[in-house]
């Protein structure tokens, strides 16, 4: 297959992220740096080499906003961030404002305050999986796990009540579906009034949660407003919420179809857990496409010049098995000495829940291996249903024990 002189068409035609490899090892080898049209049929450039993905995401000549807003193209990045729209400029002001209100969230304090109340959620849901297993013979992981812990996480860290935390998920559950006749939006705006309302009522006591830190910069700080605080927590959302169930999701398959590795984490849960989950994240990497950046000057990488203004789609998926940077790379080997991924991001916009999602995968896992070290799957991993979201994973997990 030659793949360097043509211009290739997204979103590839394979429903999983996973079913990509093939392809992307051709594209690493042949055309690192390959022209392709989007979706949305504008031009772009593909990154799937891990040295080049890594250089041009740590690159502060790309960003994340197009140099001239209404030329950005329509493509849709797998990391899905709210993020800012405006100029170069404004976009690097908003961000570091951003990143400046939101880094109290995750000090080492308050992810030492957020684990314990992870370990309860976690014991909590399996207490629940392991009753409804002796009434069934099959018990659902996905809708009893791994899609209802990282919204309850969240909460959380917002510091939404427990009293509120159906109607939370019901509003966030709306404001993602892709419905018609403007559903997403209708939510949105209820969204706002309750984070508004929430907002208001903490201001006599204020915690140690996202919101109270929001409330606090208010008030030392004139530029803040409401929608400023719903956009960052409905940031948050989107950014830690399908990312998480995702990666339990794929975490769970890779280790129910690799019996060794789940016989040697049941066997050491704490000792393994940490290498077990880096490896799930540099395999299960997020995005079919890749993170998307702009060029804001012309860049010239791997011997290709990227001109001002040009889309360029940094696919994670494939940096991270890239056979130059790891030995053996589409094995799943937890004992493997190259611990570094870009599965998290590199650079200015690092994922800045990175923490709070490796502690989340860390206790789910260690978890599931010292309470039920007998799990297997119960269907067929290839029979399973593909989400039908773009940072990739599975809608069902059946599985016994
Ligand atoms: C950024 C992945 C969990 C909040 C990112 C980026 C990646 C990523 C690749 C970089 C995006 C870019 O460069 O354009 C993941 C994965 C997760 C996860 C795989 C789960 C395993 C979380 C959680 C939160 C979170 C739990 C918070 C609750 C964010 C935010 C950004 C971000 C706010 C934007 C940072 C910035 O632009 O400076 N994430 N993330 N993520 N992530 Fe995560």
């Amino acid at each position: 297959m030659s793949v360097a002189a043509e211009r290739l068409q997204l979103p590839f035609d394979r429903p999983n992220v996973l079913d990509l490899a093939p392809l992307y090892e051709v594209l690493r080898r042949e055309a690192p740096v390959t022209p392709v049209t989007t979706p949305a049929g504008d031009p772009a450039w593909l990154v799937t080499r891990y040295d080049e993905v890594r250089e041009l995401l740590g690159d502060k000549r790309l960003g994340r906003s197009h140099p001239e807003p209404e030329r950005a193209s329509r493509i849709t990045t797998a990391a899905v961030q709210d993020g800012p729209t405006g100029t170069y400029e404004s976009e690097e002001a908003d961000h570091k404002r951003m990143r400046r209100l939101l880094t109290p969230a995750f000090s080492a304090k308050r992810m030492r305050m957020l684990s314990q109340h992870v370990q309860d959620l976690v014991d909590g849901y399996v207490d629940q999986l392991i009753a409804e297993r002796e009434s069934s013979d099959v018990v659902d992981l996905h809708t009893g796990l791994a899609f209802p812990l990282p919204v309850a996480v969240i909460c959380q860290l917002l510091g939404v009540p427990e009293s509120d935390r159906e109607l939370f998920h019901a509003l966030s559950e709306r404001m993602a579906s892709p419905s018609e006749g403007g559903e997403a939006h209708r939510a949105r705006e209820e969204f706002s009034r309750y984070m508004a309302g929430l907002a208001e009522s903490k201001r006599g006591q204020l915690g140690e949660d996202v919101i109270s830190d929001l409330v606090r910069a208010q008030s030392a700080d004139e530029g803040f407003d409401y929608a400023e605080m719903v956009r960052l927590c409905v940031g948050l959302l989107f950014a830690g919420h399908e990312t998480t169930v995702n990666r339990i999701g794929l975490g769970v398959l890779f280790l129910m179809t690799r019996p060794e590795h789940w016989t040697a984490l049941t066997a050491d849960p704490d000792g393994r857990v940490d290498a077990t989950v880096e490896e799930i994240m540099r395999l299960g990497a997020p995005g079919d496409l890749g993170l998307l950046r702009y060029a804001h000057t012309d860049v010239e990488v791997g011997g290709t010049t990227i001109r001002t203004g040009d889309a360029v789609i940094l696919s994670v998926n494939s940096a991270n098995r890239d056979e130059s940077a790891y030995a053996d790379a589409e094995t799943f080997d937890p004992d493997r000495a190259e611990r570094t991924h870009l599965g998290f991001g590199h650079g200015a916009h690092f994922c800045i829940g990175a923490s709070l999602a490796r502690t989340e995968l860390r206790i789910v896992f260690a978890t599931l291996a010292r309470r039920l070290p007998g799990l297997r799957l119960a269907k067929d991993a290839d029979e399973l249903p593909v989400r039908p979201t773009i940072t990739g994973g599975v809608s069902e997990l059946p599985v016994t024990w």
